[in-house]
């Protein structure tokens, strides 16, 4: 990243530092650099293998025709696409995502990962909306459970699958939330609430391609504030002015950069950036 990237690693600590509530909207790419692999970059999953992303596709229907033969599939091929996920650490643009909330600055983390990084790193507020590998969750109303707390396999040798909810006797599934399954409503509405009341928003290594996640930039784009502006004339007008700074951070520009709904974009890796916005931030409020 050249000197241009460094103005706008500068210039992103100062919106930080102005911004009154911010937030962070995370994909796939702020864990790569903690070994788990993206879906679309280079090397990513489905990239590498496109027929992966048909059947994960497929995967939300199956589960609600045959609940049963879901999990007995699931639980013989336990392996997840994205690697062992219970060994991979947070890595630098986590820490620094946590650290914002400990200033003060950061708000709320809204992530499409399952792979828990954000709390491992410290971070508190953080919403999970395509789920948790390590969670299952109720289809019907909704609790969620450690995945620890069913004994899977005996589950399956004593033909009890689908696991059944304590609370209410629904079926239960994992966490994580599939092509075509809905987003739990608690996390859709809490982070449709944040968007529309925050006013900044970092996104980061995210391609912004997936559906209703990649609406959450564009609501924030949509919020104005009214800005009363003299005119030469010296009459006041009320002029609508966009109420957020969006800055995103990622190895390649998105369709949020190409439709201008991001204000700029601090290309490169999110390990890399996110550490040099935070060192702005904590040297901006030291001087
Ligand atoms: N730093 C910055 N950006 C990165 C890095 C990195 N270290 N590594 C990869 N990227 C970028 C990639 O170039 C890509 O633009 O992060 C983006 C990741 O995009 P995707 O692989 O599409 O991941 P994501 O946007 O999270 O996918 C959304 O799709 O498959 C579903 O449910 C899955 O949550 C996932 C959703």
């Amino acid at each position: 990243m050249g000197n241009h990237g460094e103005d706008l690693i500068q210039r992103a600590a100062k919106d930080l530092i102005n911004s009154g509530c911010a937030i962070a909207l995370t994909g796939a790419g702020i864990s790569t650099e903690s070994g788990i692999p993206d879906f679309r970059g280079p090397s990513g999953v489905w990239t590498k293998d496109p027929e992966a992303e048909r059947r994960a596709y497929r995967s939300y229907q199956a589960f609600r025709e045959d609940p049963k033969g879901w999990w007995e599939e699931r639980l013989s091929s336990p392996v997840s696409l994205l690697g062992d996920l219970e060994k991979a650490m947070p890595n630098p643009g986590h820490l620094a995502l946590a650290e914002l909330e400990r200033m003060g600055i950061l708000k709320w983390v809204i992530t499409q990962n399952i792979d828990g990084l954000h709390e491992k790193a410290g971070s508190k507020n953080v919403l999970e909306y395509h789920g948790c590998a390590f969670k299952l969750r109720c289809v019907s109303c909704g609790s969620r459970f450690k995945r620890d707390e069913f004994d899977l396999e005996k589950l399956k040798t004593e033909n009890q699958l689908p696991p059944r909810c304590p609370k209410c006797g629904g079926v239960i599934k994992s966490d994580t939330v599939a092509f075509g399954e809905p987003i739990p409503s608690d996390i859709a509405h809490q982070s449709l609430a944040e968007a529309w009341r925050c006013d900044l928003m970092l996104i980061c290594g995210t391609s912004a391609v997936v559906y209703p996640f990649a609406n959450l930039p564009i609501t924030a784009r949509e919020k104005r504030i009214e800005k009363e502006k003299a005119t030469e004339t010296g009459l006041h007008v009320v002029e609508k002015i966009p109420a957020v700074i969006i800055i995103e951070i990622n190895a390649e520009p998105t369709p949020l950069t190409y439709e201008k709904i991001s204000d700029y974009l601090i290309q490169g890796k999110t390990g890399e950036i996110l550490p040099k916005i935070v060192e702005e931030v904590k040297k901006s409020r030291k001087g």
